[in-house]
């Protein structure tokens, strides 16, 4: 299954099945013509998998960098572009991460960044990573006060969503990855009892479509891509407090797990839904078996601040939430009202 990423001369296809990887020496051929030489950067753990057999002429040098958010940094950053320069790595070559999201977008961005850009190729090996982050161009590291604020937008050539990487996935990293995937069902307006009919490979498809359609029509995020950070201002602020205590704490798909449950309180609080479509939500996220508690650990006080500086709240508590004309970015949300929807919605766990 293709779906194309309709992004003029940036256009490109994501490919979803099992198997997707194989295709990678074709595509290199086709849209990376007369490239020279082509890099596999991944971590030490994903190169030891028996499905690590990435055609690709045999001749690539493979990178090891360090999975997970914590290696979101400067520092992972400039290992992985000082590399590249040993290597010789120039515009005509190729990288292609192999790896989660948290791989993707520090590899992106290494690949936005060097030498002003060179091409790159994602072959996402979680589900977070194949139903989102490693589509639509968005690449990162994180910063002490914030996740995601430095980075670029630089789409890859293709996208290999290959459903074998997955297969070998431990236990939470492939509960959390349904976190977007609920996130594009509720955002599709789709009910929880139509999901005991969808397989793996078409919730895949649902969620890439959705993604592909959005960031068609907003590559930049000047409007409706912003829909895609439905459930993530709390999500983000929950991975920030978690990041600077245990990056382990708290995988993305389950704090947005959390972040889903709480905005469609928060939308219900403010009267744009009613108690069913609430229920829809919660029944969603059982259904991928999303956690859906606030760590104790952090206060209300502490979750309200940090999602005041997420990026995207603008000096102003900002979410995506359900309403009567569908999802809409809502700005200038009371934080006092966000505090005691939040409250009310820890002390129902
Ligand atoms: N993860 C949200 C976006 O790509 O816009």
């Amino acid at each position: 299954m293709k779906v194309n990423v309709a992004l003029g001369s940036n256009a490109y296809d994501v490919t979803i099945g099992p198997g997707a990887r194989h295709e990678l020496g074709a595509i290199l051929e086709q849209a990376c013509a007369g490239y020279q030489s082509c890099v596999i950067v991944t971590s030490k753990e994903l190169r030891g998998q028996a499905w690590f057999d990435i055609d690709h002429r045999n001749d690539a040098t493979v990178l090891e960098v360090p999975e997970g958010e914590g290696a979101k940094s400067f520092e992972s950053l400039a290992v992985l572009c000082e590399q590249l320069a040993a290597l010789k790595v120039s515009r005509r070559d190729v990288i292609v991460s192999v790896g989660g999201g948290a791989l993707s977008d520090v590899c992106g961005f290494a690949a936005a960044v060097y030498l002003r850009g060179i091409k790159v190729i994602h072959i996402p090996t979680t589900l977070v990573g194949q139903v989102d982050a490693a589509i639509g161009g968005k690449t990162a590291i994180n910063l002490g006060a914030g996740k995601n604020l430095v980075g670029a937008f630089h789409q890859p050539v293709a996208v290999l969503c290959d459903s074998e990487t997955l297969e070998t996935l431990p236990e939470r990293e492939r509960r959390s990855g349904f976190g977007e995937v609920a996130k594009c069902w509720l955002l599709e307006d789709r009910r929880s009892s139509a999901l005991a009919s969808a397989s793996l490979d078409e919730l895949i498809l649902l969620s890439v479509t959705l993604k592909a359609r959005i960031v068609a029509a907003d590559e930049f995020e000047s409007g409706e891509r912003a829909l895609l950070n439905y459930g993530h201002t709390l999500a983000h602020a929950l991975e920030v407090l978690a990041l600077s205590r245990d990056p382990d704490m708290l995988r993305h798909g389950e704090a947005v797990g959390v972040g889903l449950a709480f905005a469609a309180r928060l939308a219900f609080a403010l009267g744009r839904i009613d108690e069913s479509e609430v229920a829809n939500h919660d029944e969603v996220l059982s259904y991928f078996e999303l956690p859906t508690t606030v760590p104790q650990e952090f206060s209300t006080r502490s979750i309200v601040d940090a999602m005041g500086h997420d990026k995207k709240a603008h000096h102003d508590l900002t979410f995506v939430l359900a309403g009567e004309n569908g999802f809409e970015v809502v700005r200038g949300v009371e934080q006092g009202l966000v505090a005691q929807v939040l409250d009310e919605f820890r002390a129902e766990r």
